[in-house]
């Protein structure tokens, strides 16, 4: 793409978040390049915001560099820097060495330093100045995310004229885990400056409005939140902010027709046998992050082929793992477990030119990811804690054809919407097993019925809808 750059725009449509949909890359021969960022947050609000040709305040992907805002295709991308200490203190930090692990069920120990929350704090308010000044007068502003929660009091104070939104995609904490926060008071007050705060599910919602009358004397409304419907309310001043659930979803026709293509389906046969013909290939597609419980599905393999009821030769794993915040402990700990994982299960079970498990440490892109998905039996998603998760959206809509099925964790986000799928507690590694056993084995006529059941729900609740019942309960033109 080719970039203009663009001075002084004053847009009606703001995305503030932690990224810009694309990375900065430097490669080795000094060149730069830009490359779409990883994560669900981006493949959900990317294309959106370009058909409604909004702004996007993020950061680069990369410490100690100043871009001029430029525009790709419509979108007017608004960099905010970071130097490499507030890379290390803000972002690895505080954003994913504590809230990432306190928010997803301390699945990993929070680390509470003081100096991360400093860096926090000063880095929101870069943020909310940046929006402040790329706003347009009465704007609509939407903040995203875990990284960004002082953003929406913070801009309020500088732009009271603007309507602003917050949403966030990772799951909101039972109240006892999010009380050991520290600046749990912060976070609340941060956040009540949005005109609507919204979470995937209606439990986040219910959290986050016992917490704004246990932690900051508000008075919230009292019935239970529903689903894009009945959202809680809380009185502020004169302001009365809306609290709601809107489970985020993916542009499921737009996957639908590539995963039709011919390029896709020509290339998904040619997966198949690249992968040497197997009866059943499964398959598990992540960011290399340990609330995904990457290690759970490979130890469940694992006992299959150890117990005899899963033969190597018939049966194939493919891991498609993306890197990600590799320069945090959790995460190198995680990658090296797993890599020892898949090294003893291939040293077991793998024959010349036939590895029982095919790992993948890269990033692949959207019709390769596609085809991935139109060759695999059972797609295998599960998470110890997820907000949403995506990636078992995808696989439901890339499956027109019917085949595949679905073993999705039941602490994903999406298991509330997708009962058709073959549930899982993954701490239960018994019924992991069992539940892959029985998707390998699947009696082709029930596949067919489950995935029908799957579709209907992807198709007709995609991100489009998701972000229209936002603004609308936003209340904002932009929801049009
Ligand atoms: P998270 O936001 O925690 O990473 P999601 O499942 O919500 O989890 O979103 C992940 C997104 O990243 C999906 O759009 C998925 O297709 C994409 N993705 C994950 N792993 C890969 C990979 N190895 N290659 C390409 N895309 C990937
Ligand atoms: C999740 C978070 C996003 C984040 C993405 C990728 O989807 O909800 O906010 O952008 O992961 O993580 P990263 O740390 O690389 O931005």
């Amino acid at each position: 793409p080719t970039f203009t750059p663009r001075s002084n725009a004053r847009a009606e449509f703001v995305v503030v978040a932690n990224r810009l949909p694309v990375d900065l890359e430097r490669t080795a021969d000094g060149t730069q390049r830009w490359t779409q960022s990883p994560g669900g947050l981006v493949s959900a609000l990317e294309p959106f915001l370009r058909s409604r040709k909004g702004a996007w305040v993020g950061w680069p992907g990369v410490p100690d560099v100043e871009v001029d805002e430029f525009s790709d295709d419509g979108l007017v991308l608004h960099p905010v820097a970071l130097t490499s200490d507030e890379v290390r203190d803000y972002y690895e930090g505080f954003s994913n060495a504590t809230l990432w692990p306190l928010y997803h069920d301390v699945v990993a120990r929070p680390v509470f330093d003081r100096g991360w929350w400093e860096s926090y704090v000063r880095v929101n308010r870069r943020f909310a100045e940046a929006s402040a000044a790329v706003a347009g007068p009465g704007a609509t502003v939407w903040v995203q995310d875990y990284q960004l929660q002082l953003v929406p009091t913070m801009l309020r104070e500088l732009r009271p004229d603007l309507r602003i939104g917050f949403f966030l995609h990772i799951p909101f904490p039972p109240v006892e885990l999010f009380m050991q926060l520290p600046w749990r008071a912060e976070i609340v007050r941060g956040l009540i400056g949005a005109d609507l705060v919204g979470f995937h599910r209606p439990g986040g919602a219910q959290n986050f409005l016992w917490l704004a009358r246990q932690l900051i004397g508000l008075e919230p409304s009292r019935g239970s939140v529903g689903v894009r419907s009945r959202p809680g309310m809380v009185q502020v001043g004169d302001r009365t902010v809306r609290v709601g659930a809107f489970p985020i979803s993916i542009d499921a026709a737009g996957l639908d027709s590539l995963s039709r293509s011919k390029p896709v389906q020509e290339r998904a046969r040619q997966v198949r046998r690249e992968l040497g013909d197997p009866k059943t290939v499964l398959l598990g597609v992540d960011r290399l992050d340990y609330t995904k419980g990457i290690d759970l599905r490979l130890a469940a393999f694992h006992e299959l082929l150890q117990e005899g009821r899963v033969k190597p030769e018939d049966v194939t794993f493919v891991q498609l793992a993306t890197p990600s915040r590799e320069r945090v402990e959790h995460y190198q700990q995680m990658r090296s477990e797993i890599e020892q994982m898949v090294g003893r299960i291939n040293g077991e079970f793998s024959r010349v030119g036939h590895p029982a498990v095919h790992y993948l440490h890269q990033s692949v892109n959207r019709s390769e990811l596609a085809a991935f998905f139109s060759a695999a039996d059972v797609m295998v998603v599960t998470p110890l804690r997820d907000g949403m998760n995506l990636v078992c959206k995808e696989y439901v809509a890339c499956r027109h054809d019917l085949g595949g099925a679905l073993v999705l964790s039941e602490f994903a986000g999406a298991a509330a919407e997708l009962s058709s799928a073959f549930l899982v507690n993954p701490h239960d590694l018994d019924g992991v097993k069992n539940a892959l056993e029985q998707a390998i084995t699947l009696d082709p006529a029930e596949g067919r019925r489950r995935m029908r059941a799957l579709r209907r729900q992807v198709l007709t609740h995609d991100v489009d809808r998701w972000a229209r019942s936002f603004l609308e309960a936003l209340g904002t033109e932009a929801a049009a």
